[in-house]
């Protein structure tokens, strides 16, 4: 995680950085830091957000030309002042922000201990900076090359930038594992670990690749490996406007996010149903349709919200497409020797495209002869860029740390991939038709429930004091309940499980007494006379029901404490809609409990270490 900025051109650098940091913040809020180049190297590091920092500055009469700065999400050592990056050798000559993991820092830094070397951090980025500082001493070498010698014995993940006392002119960047993009504007450089603190300045922008790094001066940059060999780079132009990094006027990214849905999911959408053949249509696999014909097996790999969307997928490609899935944790399929045959497509789903595990799992699959397939929001992403091929979700920047409208847009694609699947391989059973022709409702159906908003403010009121909450859902829905589940407690802290409904009985119904809120899903489907009977079983045992049905239904408001309905579509698409209630649900209790909506504690939105 942490998010990292560089700055170098002819503006002052330190307001470029913070701002930079402001946008990055999702990725880590514990402490912050920037180095400025101001004939010597100013640090100035503190405890908490990136707020605190600029309050901890003060006013700056002098400008600089040439910055860096790092929001962080503690890994090795706790969140204070000194762990806060840019760390500086012990000679003073180098400063340097790390977003990643140095694996091997305990041999380094032993090994830089033994020639008299002395640590101020619990950080396994300072054992870096050390080591580039010790190359650069012994061995008459210049920035540059005592930076690539490091690299060359770090075992782990790196997006670096370092900066020099000895050669203030230039910032050298590197990357393994973890993104760097670096944005090309007239006489100036941004470098970043996304391109949100990028957008305002330019949209021209080079993706580093895995094992290059990049030598920033005012006048020009040059890419090459950490091996020394020029690289001819990729330009690309983002799409990004600086509008989609703002708020518009709501309190939180959040709250804007799930509001955004019903364009996010059209979006997602956009030209991807033929509309006179109602066949679905998705450029991005055309190059791969004859391994999806002879596809005989479909992993998911994903983690957190991605991996709810591919729980729901296996329920929609095994009924509609008719092909076998497995939905895989990325971190445990990645370290238990799965077994890959030939005929098997993984698919990786991340919202980021930069989840370390997630991106891990890619590549071994790879190696293992899969064929590979993204389903990403991040443009230009790491996992996008692994992947053979891919359908980008297109909904858009999600900056609130829970995931909202990315989980949406994630089940719309998948639900067009099921149908793309089933047409091309002839297995499509009767009713996909139906299901793909109602996703082109969902957009105003989301609409329609986000104006029950009030009524969740009501409802979201009644239950903010709760310690422990239950979420059961049947069929499609038990992925909801397992999704409604995550939300509230990584938002508002308070504990909550999702079950299958019918589980219920087998463990979970002896929390249930008349302090166990019980959220249902209960809509219009073939299991609804026995979800209702689940309802009716915790109402015999005084839990508080709060149940989500379907428009017009007449039986569970007579058993429930509070109900809100959704419109009825096609039983496979209704966890587009039965979704949006949790959502509103968990933001408007984690709002009246004081809760940090979109930097909830201990999270970061992209989670790029394992
Ligand atoms: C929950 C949430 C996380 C992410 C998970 C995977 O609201 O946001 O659980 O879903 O960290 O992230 P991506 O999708 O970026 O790979």
């Amino acid at each position: 995680m942490c998010g990292i900025v560089g700055y170098i051109g002819y503006r002052d650098a330190y307001p470029i950085l913070i701002d930079g940091l402001k946008r990055l913040e999702y990725r880590g809020y514990d402490s912050a830091g920037v180095a400025l180049m101001n004939g010597q190297l100013e640090l100035f590091k503190k405890k908490g957000k990136v707020a605190d920092l600029e309050a901890h500055v003060g006013s700056r009469p002098h400008p600089v030309r040439i910055g860096m700065g790092h929001t962080r999400w503690a890994t090795h050592g706790e969140p204070n002042d000194i762990n806060a990056h840019p760390h500086v050798s012990a000679s003073g000559t180098f400063a340097l922000i790390h977003n990643g993991i140095i694996e091997n820092y305990a041999v380094l830094r032993q090994r830089l201990q033994n020639h008299g070397y002395s640590f101020q951090s619990d950080t396994d980025t300072e054992v870096l900076v050390q080591l580039i500082d010790f190359f650069y001493q012994e061995g008459q070498v210049t920035a540059e090359e005592a930076v690539r010698m490091a690299l060359s014995e770090v075992v782990g993940a790196y997006g670096i930038i370092v900066m020099c006392q000895d050669e203030p002119d230039q910032l050298i960047v590197a990357r393994k594992s973890s993104p760097i993009v670096i944005g090309l504007a007239e006489g100036e450089y941004i470098v970043a670990s996304d391109a949100t603190p990028i957008v305002a300045y330019t949209k021209d922008v080079i993706y580093l690749n895995d094992g290059e790094m990049a030598i920033l001066t005012t006048e020009e940059y040059t890419i090459k490996t950490i091996e020394n060999v020029i690289q001819q780079p990729l330009l690309q132009r983002i799409e990004l406007e600086l509008e989609e990094l703002e708020k518009g006027g709501y309190d939180h990214f959040m709250l804007k996010e799930i509001m955004e849905q019903p364009r996010s999911i059209a979006e997602s959408l956009r030209g991807r149903i033929n509309p006179e053949t109602g066949q679905v249509v998705l450029g991005g696999l055309v190059d791969v349709q004859e391994e999806l014909r002879a596809a005989n097996r479909i992993i998911f790999v994903a983690c957190g919200t991605s991996w709810h969307a591919g729980l729901l997928a296996e329920y929609l490609f095994e009924e509609f497409a008719r092909v076998p899935v497995e939905v895989e944790y990325a971190s445990e399929f990645r370290y238990r020797n799965p077994i890959i045959q030939k005929g098997d497509v993984v698919i990786a789903i991340s919202q980021s495209g930069e989840t370390a595990d997630t991106l891990a799992a890619v590549e071994m699959a790879k190696e293992r002869g899969a064929l590979v397939l993204g389903v990403v929001n991040g443009v230009g992403s790491s996992i996008a860029r692994a992947t053979h091929a891919g359908v980008y979700i297109h909904a858009g920047p999600e900056i609130g740390v829970a995931s909202t409208k990315a989980f949406t847009s994630q089940v719309t694609v998948l639900t067009l991939m099921a149908g793309y699947i089933g047409q091309l391989k002839g297995t499509l059973v009767p009713g996909m038709a139906e299901a793909i022709a109602a996703l082109q409702a969902v957009p105003d159906k989301v609409a329609q429930i986000l104006d029950s908003n009030a009524l969740l403010m009501d409802v979201s009121a009644r239950f903010k004091s709760a310690t422990n909450f239950l979420y059961l859902g049947r069929g499609y829905h038990f992925p909801v309940a397992l999704e409604g589940a995550l939300k509230l407690k990584e938002i508002s802290y308070i504990h909550a499980e999702g079950y299958p409904a019918a589980e219920m009985k087998h463990g979970p119904i002896a929390l249930i007494d008349e302090n166990m809120p019980v959220v249902f899903i209960a809509t219009r489907d073939e299991s609804y006379e026995k979800i209702v009977s689940n309802l009716q079983e915790v109402v015999t045992r005084e839990g508080r029901v709060i149940a989500i049905v379907s428009e017009g239904d007449t039986t569970i408001p007579e058993l429930a404490d509070y109900v809100i309905e959704v419109p009825q579509t096609h039983p496979a698409i209704m966890p587009l809609l039965t979704v949006i209630p949790l959502q509103l649900l968990s933001y408007h209790i984690a709002v009246m409990r004081d809760c940090n909506v979109d930097q909830p504690r201990n999270l970061a939105k992209s989670v790029t270490v394992e």
